[in-house]
């Protein structure tokens, strides 16, 4: 079994393309100086994925988009399909933002749908899952991450084309974070719903990434942690310093 590190940012509604092509130019630069053994990803917003692919060009940065709707194509206004990603130059995409759903009311059930089409396109998803502050304090916090995967993998879901994220809502932006302790309590806890729902090979080869508030001065201690293989990072991400420096500190 050996599931690599995955440094993956989420620039969210963040950079116009002046300081959105220096980031990636910065990050890949120094990618293709150094040896980390991670992989890396960026997710800018729509808009700039096309100029950060080019400022990634022989990079080994993976790029993503942060959302996709499940129809190839058709009238949906505002959205963008996984076809559109593949085709602009997208590895991945990001389903189940706890910010998609709240904001847009996304549900497990379309996150599941999102994903097969993703699948179907042949990228590589991001799912997402975490519980609010009110759930963790109502003791809620291992049942509602386990319902949550269970109901947004869909069945073809597979270590290879699936990573998931934990990112405690309440985490999320607020420099807040859980204990180590706790992070890997819920990531094993995904790890065994995995098993049960796919198989104990796929629970030991699928990548979860913790997410919330990571930045350099805590990074060693959750991505050290034997469940935890990376971490998606919104924030931090946004310097490239501090992005490198995240990954510096485990890869
Ligand atoms: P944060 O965001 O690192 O700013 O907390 C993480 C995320 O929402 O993916």
């Amino acid at each position: 079994m050996s599931r690599k590190i995955m440094i993956a940012g989420n620039w969210k509604m963040n950079c116009l393309q002046k300081e959105g092509t220096d980031l990636a130019k910065n990050i890949a630069l120094n990618v293709k100086k150094n040896k980390y053994n991670c992989d890396f990803l960026v997710c800018p917003p729509f808009t700039l994925l096309s100029n950060v692919k080019k400022a990634l060009r022989g990079s080994k940065v993976s790029l993503g988009g942060q959302n996709a709707h499940f129809a190839e194509k058709g009238a949906h206004t505002g959205d963008v399909s996984p076809q559109m990603l593949k085709d602009i130059g997208c590895e991945y995409v990001i389903l189940g933002h706890s910010e998609r759903r709240t904001d847009h009311k996304e549900t497990s059930a379309l996150v599941a749908k999102k994903a097969e089409a993703a699948y179907n396109s042949g990228l590589k998803t991001i799912i997402c899952v975490g519980e609010t502050l009110e759930q963790r304090e109502q003791g809620k916090t291992i049942d509602i991450c386990s319902k949550q995967v269970k109901t947004s993998l869909p069945k073809n879901a597979t270590a290879a084309n699936t990573i998931i994220a934990y990112e405690p809502v309440w985490a999320i932006g607020t420099g807040k974070t859980p204990t180590a302790k706790d992070v890997e309590d819920v990531h094993a806890a995904i790890r065994q719903v995995v098993a049960q729902k796919f198989g104990t090979k796929t629970a030991n080869n699928m990548r979860i990434l913790y997410g919330g508030s990571v930045k350099p001065s805590n990074s060693k201690e959750f991505l050290s942690l034997p469940d935890v293989d990376g971490a998606l990072i919104g924030g931090a991400s946004l310097k490239s310093e501090d992005f490198l420096a995240i990954a510096k500190s485990v890869c």
